[in-house]
């Protein structure tokens, strides 16, 4: 028998936390968070159980029930009826957007809350997609003027960090140059840097109803197949100024976390998303896993991997587990 028996740091529970290597907090998490215009709605997202639409009326009663918790940012997200979108997805700047003038509501009673917005034309867009549409073409540059607008209008709205998601080229530099500007140099850019064409965005597509109508996003977003593509994303989207890199989704992707997290020297972080939280809830709706276990291993093998933050819709839901 060799001499070195690996069982004896994990003999009891104290041993086995003293040798942890990977700490999880709800410091760690930001809650992404549907919002809709009007009153008195809280909408359960069909294909993502424990997820909602809110009006803002109803959301601030809950966001203060998150700071309770430690949850201390947020990432929102607009559910825009299709009447308002159009083929600029100009609602997005729009002075009476519902949107912006909840990101003024919320800084105004919690400023200590920080906001995440996010940047990209679909929720807005007519064709549903991240970038402008023409004859069936997703146009880059002339996408980045309508991105630096969205971005400025939220700027304006008191949003602490933006979130580009469209993978649009040139973008990080030029919304950073527009955010500078317009004197909005304290406002954070996390780029979603490696995002990749995924399957698992379906139920974040039903809560805003923002699926593409025709053709797929892969001429923008990555192929799942690369991983030394990501290098090249981070280093443009680094250069241009991004102050936090994001990987999405996360957790079939944890190779590509490490390897940003070993290569670059800012914050990485990951999105846990909706696809993959709603298999969980699927599973532990079905008695097939315990949903508590499951969502701390999940988040845990991200933090490992080198997320820094993790974006989930289990962050309300974990806080409250380490409560308890
Ligand atoms: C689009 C956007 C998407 C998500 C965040 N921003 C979907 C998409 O690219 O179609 C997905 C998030 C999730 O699935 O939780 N700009």
């Amino acid at each position: 028998m060799n001499t070195i028996r690996p069982r004896r740091n994990r003999k009891n529970s104290a041993i086995r936390q003293m040798v942890e290597e990977t700490q999880l907090g709800v410091q760690h998490l930001i809650y992404p968070i549907f919002l809709k215009d009007g009153k008195g709605i809280k909408e359960e997202v069909a294909s993502l159980p424990n997820n909602f639409r809110w009006s803002l009326d109803q959301l601030l009663p809950e966001l203060e029930a998150c700071l309770k918790l430690g949850i201390s940012t947020i990432d929102i997200f607009p559910a825009v009826d299709d009447a308002l979108k159009d083929q600029m997805a100009s609602y997005s700047w729009a002075s009476d957007n519902f949107y912006l003038r909840a990101i003024s509501t919320i800084k105004k009673e919690f400023p200590e809350l920080v906001v995440m917005t996010d940047v990209a034309m679909d929720p807005y867009s007519s064709d549903g997609h991240d970038g402008l549409v023409q004859n069936g073409q997703i146009l880059n540059d002339e996408t980045l003027p309508i991105l630096a607008k969205m971005t400025i209008a939220q700027a304006q709205a008191g949003a602490d960090i933006i979130g580009p998601s469209d993978m649009m080229d040139g973008r990080v530099g030029y919304l950073r140059s527009a955010l500078d500007d317009n004197g909005f140099t304290d406002v954070s850019i996390m780029s979603y840097t490696a995002k990749y064409a995924s399957a698992f965005y379906g139920p974040f597509r039903d809560a805003l109803n923002s699926a593409p109508k025709s053709g797929d996003k892969k001429t923008y977003q990555m192929n799942p197949a690369n991983k030394r593509e990501a290098l090249l994303e981070a280093q443009l989207d680094f250069e241009e100024g991004a102050d936090m890199l994001m990987v999405k989704p996360a957790l079939c992707y944890l190779d590509v976390i490490s390897l940003l997290k070993e290569n670059f020297p800012v914050p990485i972080t990951a999105y846990n998303v909706s696809g993959e939280c709603a298999m969980v809830y699927a599973a532990a709706q079905n008695g097939w896993l315990d949903y508590e276990r499951a969502v701390g291993e999940m988040l845990l093998s991200m933090r490992r991997a080198g997320a820094d933050a993790i974006l989930t819709y289990f962050a309300k839901d974990f806080a409250q587990f380490v409560r308890s």
